[in-house]
């Protein structure tokens, strides 16, 4: 049996981890929203993420507002959070984005503004506009390379864990519900399929996961030894 998205979307609709930036079921998230959550969870976790994505709200509710704030102000907010080149992205893309009206909807648009790489464009496009693609972060690659039971050792196994990904989103469910099919990987990878001990047994997935079948799920994916 094959991994499928209608099991991982029913158990998503059921446990969905009600976190901040998420839209409330069924209604769309708002690009600026998602699109800021995104940059900030680069390199930060969830944890330290909430209180920063709060007051950058708070600040500024809209991208005009952060476009149109010194750029001072915009960096003094993300200060604790790390990697400042992301807050100095931040406020470039956003005068870009507030000039042009919104955020494009295509990946490869949203690939070309400041900060936004092959990951979050990809998150951005699946997450806020439906684009029925693959974000493929840590939790994704996890979750990935477990389920096809992918043994080759990162880095190198990068490209097999993208293409593997990518198959996961040909089922018809998964393509119906981009954004939540998205969501529903981040939060399986963050909950149940996680680094250490694996909560195999109550996985919705667990009967369609070859490296559980073959007991390897918490082994995998490997890392090359440096
Ligand atoms: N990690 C990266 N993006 C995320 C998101 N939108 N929800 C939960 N975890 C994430």
């Amino acid at each position: 049996m094959s991994p499928s998205a209608s099991h991982l979307l029913q158990w998503y609709d059921r446990h969905r981890r009600d976190l901040p930036w998420r839209a409330a079921d069924h209604e769309s998230p708002d690009p600026y929203h998602v699109w800021l959550s995104e940059i900030m969870l680069q390199q930060t976790t969830v944890t330290a993420v909430r209180s920063y994505y709060a007051r950058f709200l708070a600040r500024f509710p809209t991208i005009t507002t952060l476009a149109a704030a010194p750029r001072d102000d915009v960096l003094a907010l993300w200060a604790g959070l790390g990697y400042y080149s992301r807050a100095r992205n931040l406020h470039a893309c956003a005068q870009i984005v507030a000039a042009r009206g919104g955020f494009p909807k295509s990946v490869g648009e949203l690939r070309a503004l400041p900060g936004i790489g092959e990951y979050t464009s990809r998150a951005v496009a699946a997450i806020a506009f439906n684009e029925p693609v693959v974000p493929v972060d840590g939790n994704v690659e996890r979750v990935t390379a477990r389920v096809f039971a992918i043994e080759e050792a990162l880095p190198g196994a990068r490209p097999a864990i993208a293409r593997a990904a990518a198959t996961l989103n040909t089922d018809p469910e998964a393509q119906a519900r981009p954004s939540a099919f998205a969501q529903a990987l981040f939060d399986l990878g963050a909950t149940i399929c996680t680094p250490r001990n694996p909560a195999c047994g109550i996985c919705p997935w667990q009967d369609g996961c070859a490296a559980r079948k073959a007991g390897l799920a918490a082994e995998l994916p490997r890392r090359a030894k440096r």
